[in-house]
């Protein structure tokens, strides 16, 4: 199968978040599989080109803002996947060194090129290369204009028209508001589903997607039934519910090759589930870096995330607060996001010398270290779609304590660590207390959970198989109505 990912993230190339994540693991497998996969991505003026070997390819031109645009392409080929970076002027420009900006008003501008110039770049490679997908996959809002334009601009082309497409969702509570002055001034047909009108939604372009794509899916099965709910829904589970029966949740994977402490170079002791003892040595060099008493015996809770609402750092700095004064424990925390949280975070340090220790920054090495190096995982989400933190933690032995919701409730239980359900400082703060006596009293218990823990198989070749089976189901949906 030819099959077609369009991202705004994809590690190693470039990574806010999970989203990073997904893109830069799922392809590989499927092509590990036998399919024929490409991504499409902007080139960011911050990816390193050099250091990833990234190549100028080709360009081309494209009517754009009533003006022609020059879209230029660079290529890459990794583990069997065919990698595309886009740009175009004003868009991705070199001396840009963001990912996101903090307008989502210009985002939706740059992601709108993006996602048109994507399509582009499929007609020009079907004419100078004879490829062309069989189902194109958006993730998330920067790209769910996809499946509209295919739809609006391009029904009956030659080489676009027909197209099976699949949106997934990554996060419901970013929409991508305000494309119908981009679109206008872009000379591109206005949102006119009926649907969008009477909900009001013209101008949202994740609604946009959902609407016009063939099937959807999220990242877990659980967010699929929370994202049809008035509190998961963002303000679309009306839209939503009108698909229900072309919605599917698929749990993520992680990428066991690179998050794996038996080979990792970055983390002070390798180990395995049968040399958990090793893992002791990798909390005392964390310990040392973040400037702790290094102490093999006091619990150590470690966090890693950004420091958004969606993470719960509302209900986290006072239950840990409460933990740690009436606790011999330490915590780390990595992260960076609001200012108030990450003022929040660094007040937690002042107030608890010896016991916290703050890295405010992105920082991969870093989060390695702190997932090999931590007794407990901290994820105490409002909502999470899915969560890799946990399954890495899990992985690396660090028995995770997580909110009772989406991708998490999905991925953890009392075997393999800890959950809670109030969305509460105290909620959290009772469950900790729980975990930290067990780390005192039980230590037999709390290795038998770390082993469970790093037997689960998160790895992607699970999903990759239930990804084929949807696109399979894409492509017959959309045969039947065409
Ligand atoms: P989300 O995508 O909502 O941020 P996930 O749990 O799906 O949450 O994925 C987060 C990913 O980003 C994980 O791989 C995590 O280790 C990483 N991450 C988050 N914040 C940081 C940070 N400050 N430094 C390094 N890695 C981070
Ligand atoms: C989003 C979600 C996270 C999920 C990731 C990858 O960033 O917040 O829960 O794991 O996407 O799908």
């Amino acid at each position: 199968m030819n099959i077609l990912f369009v991202a705004a993230e994809c590690a190693p190339f470039v990574k806010v978040g999970g989203l990073g994540d997904v893109v830069g693991s799922l392809p590989p497998a499927l092509a590990r599989l036998g399919h024929a996969v490409r991504v499409f991505l902007p080139h960011y003026g911050q990816i390193n080109d050099e250091r990833f070997g990234i190549r100028r390819y080709d360009e081309f031109k494209m009517a754009w803002n009533e003006g022609i645009a020059n879209v230029q392409i660079a290529r890459i080929e990794r583990e069997g996947v065919s990698f595309y970076f886009i740009r175009g002027w004003p868009f991705f420009a070199p001396h840009e060194k963001f990912v996101y900006s903090a307008d989502e008003g210009i985002d939706v501008g740059r992601f709108l090129f993006f996602s048109m110039a994507s399509l582009e770049l499929v007609r020009h490679l079907s004419e100078s290369e004879g490829w062309r997908p069989d189902v194109y996959h958006a993730n998330d809002w920067h790209t769910a204009a996809v499946p509209f334009l295919l739809e609006r601009v391009y029904a009956t082309d030659r080489i676009l028209g027909k197209a099976s497409t699949l949106l997934s969702i990554h996060n419901m509570q970013y929409q991508g508001w305000g494309v119908g002055w981009h679109l206008a001034r872009a000379g591109l047909p206005e949102v006119n589903h009926p649907l969008l009108r009477v909900m009001d939604k013209t101008e949202n372009l994740m609604a946009i997607g959902l609407t016009y794509s063939t099937m959807l899916s999220t990242v877990s099965p659980r967010y699929a039934q929370e994202i049809a709910t008035p509190e998961g829904g963002y303000g679309l589970d009306g839209l939503l519910h009108a698909r229900l029966l072309h919605l599917k949740g698929i749990l993520n994977g992680i990428d066991t090759e690179q998050w794996n402490p038996a080979t990792s170079r970055q983390i002070a002791a390798p180990y395995d589930a049968g040399s958990l003892s090793s893992r002791s040595e990798n909390k005392q060099a964390l310990q040392s870096e973040m400037g702790l008493p290094v102490r093999a015996n006091i619990p150590l809770i470690g966090a890693v995330m950004r420091l958004v609402d969606q993470k719960g750092p509302e209900i986290m700095f006072p239950a840990v607060r409460w933990t740690l004064e009436g606790n011999d424990a330490q915590f780390v925390l990595l992260g960076a996001g609001a200012p108030h949280y990450e003022h929040a975070a660094a007040q937690l340090q002042q107030d608890f010398p010896g016991k916290v220790a703050v890295q405010l920054g992105f920082d991969e090495p870093l989060s390695e270290r702190i997932y090999a190096g931590s007794d407990v995982f901290l994820m105490p989400s409002l909502f999470e779609p899915c969560g890799l933190g946990q399954m890495i933690a899990m992985r690396y032995g660090a028995l995770p304590l997580v909110r009772d919701v989406g991708g998490l409730a999905d991925t953890v239980d009392d075997q393999t660590g800890f959950l809670f359900k109030d969305y509460q400082p105290g909620a959290l703060h009772f469950v900790l207390g729980q975990a930290l006596e067990m780390y005192h009293r039980n230590r037999q218990g709390w290795q038998i959970r770390q082993q469970h823990a790093m037997q689960r198989d998160f790895s992607w070749q699970r999903s990759a198989t239930s990804y084929l089976d949807l696109y399979r189901q894409t492509i017959e949906l959309r045969q039947a109505y065409a």
